[in-house]
């Protein structure tokens, strides 16, 4: 069976409270059982994951290479600063999906560079927390499709 990896970097612990004017009033816990339903219609098995530590981030993306299909990465502010995590990606080749709560492009200028979109083969952003699910669709037709 597929199995994708959700990966969320720091501060999206505090959803539901942080910024709800930006991110919305969902917590990362709604959002993981919305992906778990998801997951299930899709038929394929989901591990979804939060650390506000970088290093924490790269061991998850190693362990994809012989765990997990697929990767879809918020990866918070580390999206804007971390080489690490490109890399870490990029090193492993297991297809991964950009994805953020809010615009980054509609933002300010810092938020406009994303390091993992260097590696990623798609970006979803700018749907809030209903674009978890559709990461996941989209991940899954992308494995499908390859
Ligand atoms: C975010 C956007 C980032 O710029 C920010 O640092 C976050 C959340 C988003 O989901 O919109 O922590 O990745």
């Amino acid at each position: 069976m597929t199995a994708i990896l959700i990966l969320n970097g720091p501060n999206l612990n505090l959803l539901g409270i942080r910024q709800p004017e930006v991110y919305g009033t969902t917590t990362l816990a709604d959002i993981e059982a919305e992906c778990q339903t998801k997951a299930r219609q899709l038929n394929v098995t989901l591990d979804f994951r939060q650390s506000n530590h970088e290093g924490v981030l790269i061991d998850w993306i190693h362990d994809a290479r012989q765990a997990f299909d697929g990767i879809i990465i918020n990866a918070g502010a580390y999206t804007h600063t971390s080489i690490a995590i490109m890399d870490a990606i990029a090193s492993v080749s297991v297809p991964t999906l950009e994805l953020h709560l809010s615009n980054i492009h509609e933002r300010e200028d810092f938020r406009r560079v994303s390091y993992i979109g260097n590696v990623a083969f798609d970006l979803i952003m700018g749907h809030g927390a209903k674009g978890y699910p559709m990461a996941l669709e989209r991940i899954v037709t992308h494995l499908a499709q390859t």
